[in-house]
Parts: C-alpha cells; structure tokens; sequence
C-alpha cells in the first residue's frame, strides 16, 4: 500500500502466479519495493500479533484503551439501529466493544479480501450478537463496497476502520479510499477511523524496530516466504531489517537492506543488489489531528468528534458524510 506502481494487475491468474508477477515487478524497480499485503502469510500474520504485543509497539494497546474510555460516547455517534461496516475483519475485540456499546444494531458487515478471516470473524459475531444481522463481505475494500440487502434497514450506516490500516496509504491514495467510504456509508453516514499521530522520532523507530527483533523476523519472513513459494534463494543472513522516520513525509519507511553485494535467483530470474541497497516493504504514515481533518474534508467528510489517550499518541475519530 505504498506508491501504486506501474505493474499492471493481471486479471484471471491463480494467487500464487500473481505473486510471483508483483515480486518480480517490485524487484525490477528502482528503487526496488514488495507489496506490503505478502507481509501477512500464516507465519506474518502470527508474527504480526507479537508485534501487537510488544512493550515498543504503542498502536494496538492505546487504540484499545481509547475505545475503553469512549466507547458510550462512540456508540451515541452511530445512533441506534446502526448499521455498521467494517473495513477489514481482524480486530474484532475493538468491534466487539463497539457493537456492545450500540443502542439496538440491526447489521453488522466486515469486509475482507481475506476469507478466512472474514468467515471466522463472522461466525464469531453472530454467536456473540445473536440479534444483529451479521453480513460478511468477501472484496478488496480498496475498491468501491457495494453494500448488500439489509433484511432490517439501519436508520444510518457508519463504517469501522480502526487499526491505523489508513496509514499504510499516502495521503493521496488514502483520500481516494475515504472518498470511496463516504460514497459506501451515503450522506448522514459515517466514519469511526484510527489513526497514529506524529510523535517522538525515537519512539516511532522503537515500535518499528524493537529490541527483541520481532518486527525483524515479520519483515524479513517476505523474503523467507518469497523463497518458500516462489523457489527464489534470499539468503536471509545478508539481509536486514530498518525502519526509518522520513520527517518530511511524516511516515516511517520500512525496509530490507542487502548486507553485501549480490545476486539473488527467483526461478528464471536473477536480481542483483548492491550493499546497502533497499527493498521498501511498508511506509506508515503519521498525522495530526488538523491534518487528518484536512484529508477527510478533501475526502467529504467532517471530523465531528475525536479522541485520544493523555499521551496523544494515537486517535480514534468520528467523521460525517457531509
Ligand atoms: N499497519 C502496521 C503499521 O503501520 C504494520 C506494521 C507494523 C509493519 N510493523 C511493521 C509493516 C513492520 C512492515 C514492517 O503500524
């Protein structure tokens, strides 16, 4: 979810050709770059929930508190009969706390390019709110989401997108995304989103390069899985893992830096690196609250309510359909 790069999406190939094409494509950049989605195979995403864990790694812990503490007030902004949409399926303690908090929801509808996580968060929903009518929603929520039938209308549709997911786009991309929103939740709709702040140069860089190496392993188990799936030779102890805060564009920059110079085959293919040249993997934008406000009225949205925690290093806010 960085810059869109000029490779084309091939249409009707199975998953792993497509793979295959985006690596090969990323590598024939310069500078070069991995799509940032292959992170999350079954071993990144596992990894991906220790990150979540971390002492170093603020996000999730400070997002959960925030909802902790203004979850009533959250819930007054949806209104009752809600419908809900979420974007992405992973989080679903935050929704839960969320969908406990709403005055009488009639629907509940997560969507996933994942569906395996989209089912199972499903099931999970509808056993915990027996009386919401739980809709999953198997699409790429980067494009257009055509809503489905509602078998009960809600009174107003406001979307869930927590996670600060809006961070991995730039702020262009990340427009059009909101905008695509708004058209989805119409007019008298919403938005409850989570965003990181701009912050501590020194504490943005730990929770992107923590001491134990956690955030290494994920970052480096791309190369790993590029190796297990597509028959390519990394060698992983010639690789490494950097996360750098570009203060310009308010944005840590994750990387894989090439430790030596050297060739490295994927299949047919060679690629050869420099030492010390980079793969970017992953860019994690940072906001303030003005400036978040500003990309979502570009996006047709105004901010109507936000919150945050006494050390400001995370917000969650409301926005209207305007
Ligand atoms: N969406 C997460 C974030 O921006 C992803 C993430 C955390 C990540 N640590 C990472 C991605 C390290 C690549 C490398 O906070």
């Amino acid at each position: 979810m960085r810059e869109a790069n000029a490779c084309t999406l091939s249409e009707n190939t199975d998953a792993s050709q497509q793979f295959l094409d985006d690596v090969i494509c990323g590598l024939s950049q310069s500078p070069k770059t991995l799509p940032c989605k292959y992170l999350y195979d079954q071993r990144g995403s596992h990894l991906f929930d220790a990150i979540c864990e971390l002492d170093e790694y603020y996000p999730t812990r400070t997002e959960l508190a925030i909802m902790r503490s203004a979850v009533h007030e959250m819930a007054d902004r949806f209104g009752t009969e809600a419908g809900i949409v979420e974007y992405g399926s992973g989080s679903s303690l935050k929704t839960e706390l969320l969908l406990e908090a709403l005055d009488s929801p009639v629907a509940y509808v997560p969507v996933d390019i994942s569906d395996q996580h989209l089912h199972a968060a499903a099931e999970r929903m509808s056993d915990l709110f027996p009386d919401v009518d739980v809709i999953p929603l198997h699409a790429d929520f980067t494009d257009h989401v055509k809503l489905p039938e509602f078998p009960q209308s809600p009174r107003r549709i406001s979307a869930y997108f927590p996670g600060s997911t809006i961070g991995n786009f730039t702020p262009d991309e990340a427009a059009g995304l909101l905008e695509r929103i708004a058209e989805t939740c119409h007019r008298g709709g919403g938005l409850l989103i989570g965003f990181d702040l701009q912050k501590d140069v020194g504490i943005l860089e730990a929770a992107y390069d923590d001491a134990e190496g956690v955030t290494a392993r994920f970052n480096l188990n791309l190369l790993e899985r590029i190796n297990r799936e597509l028959a390519a030779d990394f060698d992983l102890e010639r690789f490494r893992h950097r996360a750098i805060y570009n203060r310009d564009q308010h944005r840590v920059e994750m990387y894989l830096e090439s430790l030596a110079e050297q060739t490295v085959a994927i299949g047919e293919q060679e690629f050869t690196f420099e030492a010390g040249e980079t793969i970017c993997t992953e860019h994690s934008h940072k906001y303030t609250i003005d400036g978040f406000s500003e990309l979502a009225a570009s996006a047709g949205f105004r901010m109507a309510q936000h919150w945050t925690d006494p050390e400001q290093l995370f917000a969650v806010a409301y926005l209207d359909v305007v």
